[in-house]
């Protein structure tokens, strides 16, 4: 796990002191930017400097941990900090704030309820300073327990695909695919989907891992692709619309893929795009895995039509961003627009995210195990997975 990346930092010893990669200037650029604030949290979340579900919920709650910490460091404290009922009334607003950053990946929604429930369970009799420190244990927790978790999910994943592929595919020659960025950079470390291809790697299982670009942000070729150099992994980089190209010539022995929100009946809520790679996948009787937490799974909506749907602004899918060609010796960046001056409120679609059907889905795989369809069954049972 030495060369694996990060996306969030806090420095032990200044209070407060949190910073996050600008991940819209990967992979040419690196610069750690400083969250000041909550509402630093939310812009930085919305305008996607940061983005993948684990991370953004990671990122809100450290930013209160952040706030709560510095406000205990002053002198005199903040007003806020006079009493447990003062500190609730300044801080449940700002968590409803965090919420409305981003509507389609439930993470972010468990963090603000595990803070929202720290906050109410003290009661009156809560000193203020008891209550300030446990929201920042919670809100450390919440980041702090997501690395060990996707290991644990990368490993039951790859063990379960090793083991359906035995005596099918040589030992050490799986290729899989994958979609968007899954990695360190979009949770607190190792990844969902590409924790599970890390995983692969690792045990010597993985031939080549393959990645779509992910238009129009572009999280496979600029953030996967980076992940996978780092790693040394063996890795191959298409366009969106080649999957079906790859299919047919190719052998792909899996396709993985995270998620913002599974349903409870496994319907599953991931980047756009990940719909056609599972339409293409069931043509091409290739298993399609959905590698996310616990806390990805939404047993409060009973299928894919409940999940809200972010679409993005549509001037957003008229650009492209990345580094000046040919290289300049600061590999300058540049937003550049790809197409004519558009109609941006009827001319452009943008939704951020699709949802594939449970039934065109293999398996489910979160930290605690992995649930597979019953024979002719369109849903999932995920009781024992969550
Ligand atoms: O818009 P993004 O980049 O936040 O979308 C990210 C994804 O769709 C990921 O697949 C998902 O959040 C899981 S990240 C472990």
């Amino acid at each position: 796990m030495s060369k694996m990346m990060t996306s969030i930092r806090t420095t032990s010893g200044e209070p407060g002191k949190l910073e996050i990669v600008n991940q819209l200037l990967l992979p040419h650029t690196t610069e750690w930017i400083e969250i000041n604030s909550v509402d630093e949290a939310y812009d930085a979340i919305k305008s996607m400097k940061i983005r993948g579900a684990p991370a953004i919920a990671s990122l809100a709650a450290l930013s209160i941990a952040s706030h709560l910490s510095r406000a205990i460091s002053q002198t005199p404290p903040p007003e806020f900090l006079s009493s447990s009922a003062t500190l609730r009334a300044h801080l449940q607003p700002l968590l409803d704030h965090l919420l409305t950053s981003r509507p389609t990946a439930v993470n972010l929604g468990v963090a603000i309820k595990r803070l929202t429930k720290t906050l109410e369970v003290g009661g009156d009799d809560q000193s203020v300073s008891e209550l300030a420190l446990e929201l920042i244990k919670e809100a450390n927790a919440i980041n702090d327990e997501d690395v060990g978790r996707n290991w644990q999910m990368s490993r039951l994943g790859a063990e379960w695909l090793v083991e359906q592929t035995k005596g099918k595919v040589a030992s050490g020659n799986l290729n899989v695919m994958t979609v968007c960025n899954t990695g360190s950079l979009a949770t607190s470390g190792y990844g969902t989907a590409l924790g599970l291809v890390t995983y692969l790697f690792e045990t010597k299982s993985l031939k080549k891992a393959y990645y779509t670009q992910s238009a129009p942000y572009h999280q496979g070729s600029r953030l996967t692709s980076l992940e996978l150099k780092t790693l040394g992994i063996p890795s191959v980089m298409i366009c969106d619309t080649m999957v079906g190209s790859l299919f047919q010539n190719v052998e792909i022995h899996a396709v993985v893929v995270g998620a913002d929100r599974v349903a409870r009946n496994g319907d599953t809520a991931n980047k756009v795009g990940t719909y056609n790679a599972a339409v293409l996948a069931a043509r091409h009787r290739i298993p399609f895995i959905v590698v996310a937490p616990v806390s990805t799974i939404d047993l409060d909506i009973p299928d894919g039509s409940h999940i809200p749907i972010e679409h993005r602004p549509p001037l957003e899918a008229c650009l492209a961003r990345g580094a000046l060609y040919p290289p300049t010796p600061n590999k300058d960046q540049a937003v550049v627009q790809i197409t004519p001056d558009l109609d941006l409120a009827e001319g452009v679609y943008n939704p951020s995210f699709d949802v594939t059907p449970a039934e065109l889905i293999s398996a489910v795989v979160t930290e605690k195990g992995v649930a597979v369809k019953g024979e002719g069954a369109g849903g999932f049972d995920l009781s024992g997975v969550v």
